[in-house]
């Protein structure tokens, strides 16, 4: 623990508030077993395992309605199992009690399909919304000032702060949803369809921020995604979810090595050929091939920030009613393709 933080467990011990606690040291910050939900008929996971390393991004696939984002509120204890056990940072998630539960929500962040802003909160005073919780003693000068660092890592210029979500352009509100996710300076980040519906070069934009991010916050990245330029691009390993469970877990080249249909198809189908090409041009080019992200370690938060800012010029789909109406996948000929919406969080 550095001074800092030292000091600042003195003050919280002091003031009989909780301890900050000891960062996760084990090597599986996200283990699940057996895992089984059931909606009413329908069996959506059945004998699920997965275990994700500390420091991985590992992307999370399957089609749509497969249970990948009931998965994820499965994880972050938003959905109760039927069975099956679920630790999260060395704590069970399916035993939890509320104190627990206080403890460990303070130590992950979330953004969920669909951005799910506060509509009538400004930027600034999103991310401010879990300080508030968790920090309440927290001033609000400190507050607000940290909100402000947060817009400014995630990409967007420092004005955005003052701003409400139906002034920014979609890929803006991602960037606005990222920054509340990074407020608590979490240990683990988990992104549902972060890159559905920007189109592919602010879609491109955010994965490296993604990548970037990781790196400098040493972050384990849990990434639910159709992209398969993302997959590609920033992900260490891939889970596949396909009939109820995680059928297979690695590398693309280890997932590309098995015989299950639904992998051949997605990843041998033809986006899935034009990502690898693409990804392959890439790597001739001399850039870090999938899974090495050592070329970006080392990236000071502040100045990466500036690197990837994005402007109101940003071309993402949005209505005037400033909501995302559309969610667009991109391909290598960086045509976007519609394709369904879904912001069912
Ligand atoms: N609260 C709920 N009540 C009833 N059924 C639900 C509920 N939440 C999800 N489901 C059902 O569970 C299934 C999995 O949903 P989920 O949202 O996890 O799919 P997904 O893999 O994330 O799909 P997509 O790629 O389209 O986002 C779907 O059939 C959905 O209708
Ligand atoms: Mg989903």
């Amino acid at each position: 623990m550095t001074e800092t933080a030292q000091a600042a467990d003195l003050v919280r011990q002091e003031e009989k508030l909780n301890p900050i606690p000891e960062p996760f040291e084990g090597e599986f910050p996200i283990r699940v077993r057996g895992l089984k939900n059931v909606f009413g008929s329908n069996v959506i996971h059945e004998g699920l395992d997965l275990d994700v390393r500390r420091g991985e991004i590992i992307g999370v696939v399957g089609g749509s309605g497969t249970g990948k984002s009931v998965l994820m509120r499965s994880i972050i204890g938003l959905q109760i199992p039927q069975e099956g056990t679920i630790e999260v940072l060395g704590r069970s998630i399916t035993d939890a009690t509320d104190d627990d539960d206080i403890d460990i929500r303070s130590r992950w962040g979330i953004l969920f399909q669909g951005g799910a802003l506060f509509s009538t909160l400004t930027v600034g005073e999103n991310v401010e919304v879990p300080l508030l919780e968790f920090f309440p003693e927290i001033h609000d000068e400190l507050r607000h000032e940290i909100a402000r660092y947060k817009v400014v890592m995630s990409g967007l210029p420092a004005d955005a702060t003052g701003k409400f979500p139906s002034e920014l352009s979609g890929g803006m509100r991602k960037r606005a949803g990222l920054a509340r996710a990074l407020a608590l300076d979490p240990e683990l980040l988990f992104l549902d369809e972060p890159t559905a519906g920007l189109d592919p070069i602010g879609a491109a934009a955010f994965d490296a921020l993604i990548a970037e991010l990781q790196q400098t916050l040493d972050l384990t990245v849990f990434l639910i995604t159709h992209d398969l330029d993302t997959l590609y691009e920033i992900c260490d390993r891939v889970a596949v979810i396909a009939d109820r469970k995680v059928i297979a877990v690695g590398t693309i080249p280890e997932l590309l090595a098995t015989d299950h249909p639904w992998i051949q198809e997605y990843f041998n189908g033809p986006r899935g050929r034009a990502a690898r090409d693409s990804q392959d041009r890439a790597e001739a080019k001399g850039r870090a091939a999938p899974g090495d992200r050592s070329a970006k370690a080392g990236v000071a938060v502040p100045d990466t920030a500036t690197d990837t800012q994005i402007s109101d010029t940003d071309t993402s789909d949005t209505d005037s009613s400033g909501t995302d109406n559309s969610d667009t996948e991109k391909s290598d000929s960086g045509v976007a393709a519609d394709k369904s919406a879904d912001d069912g969080e």
